[in-house]
């Protein structure tokens, strides 16, 4: 049996990746990494975390902590998560919110309530992969966002990352923010607004959120077409895997009917442990990471300046984890990392795989929140040797 000719059609969209292949030896000691997307993980609050999950296991919501529990989420951090959201200048209530696994989930749900075969799902272009991923097993056609130009075809929703966004570490001003509104209301689309970065901002000032400048311009929630898609995990902890959607009460039931299918809630004692781990001093700890992320950033800046040869180019973030790098136009940057991993022990993520129209050849990804500052400043130089010597 030729277990492959069962699979369902959309099976086809979902290919494991040359590059994933290529950074399965980043599990080697000697490898700096500016491959990964993730956190730090001496900056968990691991202490919190201790007395938060023995507090409830020793509590009177003990039995209530491991039980199965409702779908929309933990009642008491989704009213935290309404007043959090009011900061961000966003009024609503706890049935604008659902309690997700992750964002990442969020976009499965959103690609699953919204895309059938062939409708169009427009995109930051390059954007962040596991969108890409989470939306191409609805079939989607993806059309590459042109922020410039107010679009007038027919699109099903506008995905964007709006701050420090994966891969580029770009945030969009009020006016592009602006520019998106419009063209979703010419297309009559909703828009996602993946904004897990959101809180790790460095310097410059904050932007309003696409959803908040819906409410400024006198939308409430319920009639807003932006779908907010919060998360814990670069603040917290990705491996509790607890993010949150805000969004019109109309889309937020419809997804709660698709958690009940598939997979009834997030896990019930990770949301309270969130929740009490929040409460205390949330925005204390926040300061902390940016803190530290803000060095790591200005290191890696700071040795790119005096590393990279002419002809390379890279974005200056403002916050969140990645730089964006352009290498001169006749460069490929996956055969640049079969080189830099094997010759300069070093890796990153080519940008081709972050475009959906398979643009950015010369283009790769670098994360500046889990490597050390030591490393950043080893690998970024020896990254300028590779870059040097590869032609
Ligand atoms: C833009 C973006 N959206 C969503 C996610 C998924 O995050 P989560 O851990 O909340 O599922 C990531 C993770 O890297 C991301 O970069």
């Amino acid at each position: 049996m030729n277990i492959s000719d069962l699979f369902a059609n959309r099976m086809k969209n979902m290919q494991a990746s040359e590059i994933r292949e290529l950074l399965k030896i980043l599990d080697q000691d000697d490898i700096i990494s500016f491959a990964g997307g993730i956190p730090d993980p001496t900056l968990f609050p691991k202490k919190r975390f201790e007395s938060a999950f023995s507090k409830i296991l020793s509590g009177k919501n003990a039995e209530q902590s491991l039980q199965y529990s409702v779908s929309e989420g933990y009642l008491p951090l989704r009213h935290w998560l309404v007043e959090y959201m009011a900061k961000l200048n966003v009024d609503c209530d706890v049935d604008n919110i659902l309690i997700t696994s992750g964002s990442q989930q969020a976009l499965d749900y959103l690609g699953k309530m919204f895309l059938s075969k062939d409708d169009v799902a427009v995109v930051d272009n390059p954007t962040y992969l596991g969108a890409l991923q989470a939306f191409r097993p609805y079939e989607p056609e993806f059309e590459p966002l042109q922020i410039e130009q107010k679009r007038n075809g027919r699109a099903k929703f506008i995905y964007t990352v709006p701050d420090f966004a994966n891969p580029t570490g770009v945030t969009l001003s009020e006016q592009e923010r602006r520019r998106i509104l419009e063209s979703a209301e010419i297309s009559d689309s909703i828009i996602i607004e993946d904004a897990p970065y959101k809180a790790l901002r460095y310097s410059g000032s904050d932007q309003t959120s696409i959803l908040a400048l819906e409410m400024e311009d006198g939308k409430p929630v319920d009639d807003a077409r932006t779908v907010f898609c919060g998360s814990f995990s670069k603040t917290l902890s990705p491996g509790l895997r607890v993010g949150w959607v805000c969004a019109s009460k109309e889309i937020i039931e419809k997804l709660v009917l698709i958690k009940q299918a598939a997979d009834l809630h997030s896990p019930t004692i990770n949301q309270m442990a969130v929740h009490e781990v929040v409460q205390h001093d949330f925005n204390e700890h926040v300061e902390g990471l940016k803190l530290v992320y803000c060095q790591k950033r200005d290191a890696m800046l700071g040795a790119l300046d005096v590393n990279m040869p002419n002809g390379v180019s890279w974005t200056k973030p403002e916050g969140g984890m990645f730089i964006w790098l352009k290498l001169p136009a006749t460069m490929d940057a996956t055969k640049l990392l079969k080189h830099a991993l094997h010759k300069h022990k070093i890796a990153f993520v080519p940008g081709h795989a972050f475009h959906a129209n398979g643009e950015g050849i010369n283009t790769l990804r670098l994360n500046f929140s889990h490597p050390s500052i030591e490393n950043i400043q080893t690998g970024i130089a020896e990254l300028g040797q590779c870059i040097s010597n590869f032609t």
